[in-house]
């Protein structure tokens, strides 16, 4: 099922494939042969999102150095690095929160530095948060319709549907909520105040309130931090399974190297606002300025 991403391989001159050859290293010893790395077999096509030369700072603190960075159509893109790295300010860049000082963003061929959210939401882009964004008061389908509010009067699905507008709108859009309820299995919870749901499934709401936007790419800030090794499961199932079903490229910020060896194509590292290596999972943690930066501490 490990057929390589070679197709398309034609498309990012930039990207620099990290020192290869000087693996060997103990962290590789244990698991699959040295064949190709895509751990999913999925196919991805072609760049649909690049940072170039992007540098962030705050005062003098260098959030972002100098970053390029690429996703491509479909793929499971990971984000990785230290705390303090850079890694939110990466996303919060890629969505319009930041203006970057220097480089630009280019989504689907359109070059921006400065966007509000909003557009940049608009041109199909879906974000969750590190710290959640939901109304603990209110119902987790009233929760997920706020994620419609981006699409009212858009029109496309009350056209598809053929039917007048207004009232009939809010039952459409309450068809898609509908759908990612029954996606995301929490029926169960539909009418319950998220601030009354366990941690794990308020980020299972998060994810569903992002999708209810019905994003071509999904920004995901951490969506496994602080769960059990069940919920990070249940978690790492469901992104799977938005990237297959929907078709949902995905940028994921993680933590934990099992999910992302798991369930990512491609890897960035981020060490200081600067990246030190870019690749498949395996070529990135043999990757030996990864493992001193990152990979040996903790992991
Ligand atoms: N709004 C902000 N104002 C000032 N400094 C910030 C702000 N956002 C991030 N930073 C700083 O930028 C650096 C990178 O932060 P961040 O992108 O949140 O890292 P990560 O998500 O990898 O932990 C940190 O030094 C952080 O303190
Ligand atoms: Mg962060």
């Amino acid at each position: 099922m490990t057929t390589s991403h070679s197709p398309t391989t034609a498309v990012p001159p930039e990207e620099p494939t990290a020192p290869a050859g000087v693996s060997a290293s103990e962290m590789e010893a244990n698991d699959q042969a040295a064949t190709a790395p895509a751990p999913r077999g999925r196919r991805t096509g072609d760049v649909v999102l690049s940072l170039e030369h992007v540098s962030l700072s705050f005062g003098g603190v260098k959030a972002l150095t100098d970053i390029s960075f690429d996703v491509r159509e479909h793929e499971i893109r990971a984000i990785i690095g230290p705390n303090g790295a850079g890694k939110s300010s990466m996303l919060n860049v890629i969505n319009g929160v930041y203006a970057p000082q220097k480089g630009r963003i280019v989504f689907r061929g359109r070059p921006f530095t400065k966007m509000h959210p909003h557009q940049v939401a608009r041109m199909g882009v879906g974000r969750t948060f590190q710290n959640l964004a939901l109304f603990k008061g209110m119902s987790v389908l009233d929760n997920l319709m706020t994620g419609r509010n981006l699409k009212m009067h858009s029109g496309i699905l009350a056209q598809m549907i053929r039917i007048g507008p207004a009232e009939h709108e809010e039952i459409a859009h309450r068809e898609v909520v509908e759908r990612i309820i029954d996606f995301l299995e929490i029926q169960a919870y539909r009418k319950t105040p998220v601030g009354r749901l366990p941690y794990g499934l308020q980020k299972r709401v998060d994810l569903g309130r992002a999708l209810a936007t019905e994003p071509s790419l999904l920004l995901l800030d951490e969506p496994m931090a602080g769960m059990n090794v069940e919920e990070k499961q249940d978690m790492s199932r469901f992104i799977l399974d938005v990237n297959d079903e929907f078709g949902t490229t995905i940028v994921l910020i993680e933590h934990d190297m099992g999910v992302v060896m798991d369930i990512s194509d491609r890897v960035v590292v981020l060490d200081y606002g600067r990246k030190i290596g870019d690749g498949p999972p395996d070529e990135v943690r043999s990757n030996p300025e990864v493992i001193s930066a990152y990979l040996g501490v903790g992991h």
